[in-house]
Formats: C-alpha cells, sequence, structure tokens
C-alpha cells in the first residue's frame, strides 16, 4: 500500500498524538513522514481510493473510514461533520452535502460542505421536508421537477436525502446535492443509508 500521508491532501493538518498539536503542512512533497501511532483517522482520510471498481465499493471503502473516524469519539456534532466533509470530499458530482436537524416543525440547518445554504426548511415543503415526513430517503432525479423543492444552490440537479433516525425518532436528514442529473441510485440510497445509520449509532444523542 502506498504510505497514506501521500493522499493527504496539501495543508491538511498532521495530529500529533504525543503532544495533542496539529501540524499544517503547505504541500504533501514537503511533509515529514509521521509515525503510525501519531496519525489520527483524520488525518490519513483517503478520499480518492484507486481500488474502487464500483459505487458499492467506494461505500465500502468510505464505511471503513468512517468507522476510523467515529473510532473514540461519541459527539453528535463533531461526528456529522466529519461524515458531511467526507462526503463531500469523497463522492464525484456533489455540490452539498449536509444535515438538516429536526427542531419543532422546521428542519435547521447543521453540519456541512458546499455553498451556505437556506437555514430553515418548513415541514410541508421540499425535498428534504418530504423525506422527513415519510421517514423514507427521497431520491430526485431532476429537482427541475419536484413540485416545491427548495433551491440553495441553482446549480444543483439531482438530490437524495436520507433520514436519520434515532430508536423510532426522526432527529434530522441527510442530504446531497449534484450538479449532474439523475446522479443517485440505489447504490447511494443503501451506502448513505449505511453511514446514517453508522452515525446514529456511533453518537450519545
Ligand atoms: N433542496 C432542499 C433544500 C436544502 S438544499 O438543497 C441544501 C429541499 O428541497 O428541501
Amino acid at each position: 500500500m502506498e504510505p497514506v500521508w501521500q493522499h493527504v491532501k496539501a495543508r491538511d493538518a498532521v495530529w500529533h498524538a504525543g503532544t495533542g498539536q496539529h501540524e499544517i503542512c503547505r504541500a504533501a512533497r514537503f511533509r515529514p513522514a509521521i509515525p503510525e501511532e501519531n496519525r489520527h483517522p483524520a488525518a490519513v482520510f483517503d478520499p480518492q481510493p484507486t481500488t474502487a471498481a464500483d459505487k458499492t465499493e467506494l461505500y465500502l471503502h468510505l464505511e471503513t473510514q468512517f468507522r476510523g473516524l467515529l473510532d473514540g469519539e461519541r459527539d453528535p456534532l463533531a461526528n456529522a461533520a466529519n461524515l458531511a466533509a467526507m462526503l463531500y470530499h469523497a463522492l464525484p458530482d456533489v455540490n452539498w452535502a449536509g444535515f438538516y436537524r429536526l427542531r419543532g416543525d422546521e428542519l435547521v440547518l447543521g453540519p456541512f460542505q458546499g455553498k451556505p445554504a437556506c437555514v430553515r426548511l418548513p415541514l410541508g415543503k421540499g425535498v428534504c421536508a418530504t423525506a422527513a415526513e415519510r421517514k423514507e430517503t427521497v431520491i430526485v432525479p431532476d429537482v427541475h421537477d419536484f413540485p416545491g423543492h427548495i433551491a440553495c444552490d441553482l446549480a444543483s440537479r439531482s438530490e437524495i436525502v436520507v433520514p436519520v433516525i434515532h430508536a423510532g425518532r426522526l432527529l434530522g436528514v441527510l442530504d446531497l446535492d449534484s450538479p449532474v442529473p439523475d446522479r443517485f441510485d440505489a447504490a447511494d440510497q443503501a451506502g448513505l443509508e449505511h453511514l446514517a445509520a453508522m452515525l446514529v449509532e456511533g453518537c450519545d444523542w
């Protein structure tokens, strides 16, 4: 296997277990060899596995990566933030990935990656609210054809929203947008539902 640090993007932080300090390297080629025990899972996150032959394999890889990010950490906000970042950087043709949390009768913006987004989504309108109300994943091949779709980024053309449910109670939704029509399919649904379940299991709510 290639040394993990070759995959880490320039300016990513390397976590030193001994000192608790983060070191910022300006370019991967200047990166010093970091001993294995000092590599925090977030620093060795590999967004582009060269071996993934298809989506299913890519999601299996992401489950392994996310397991590493969850290890030893049960804070919901921190883990949701890392899941959003992982998905945004790992999945091709995705321009927004993040969470909305159920608060009363609306969905309120949570951790995400992408352009700034609508902060509050009322239940009863839009793709996120539909998934929340049905407690089922919703895939929208073309957002222009979805009545009530709420456009946060005009570049978005397709969308998938996965409900996040703990012990039967809806916590919120995981939302991904793509600038490509018909970007999301059953393999994305299965992979994202599994990652959302890992998040639910891996946190204290
Ligand atoms: N399109 C969503 C709104 C959220 S943004 O896509 C980030 C909806 O219709 O609910």
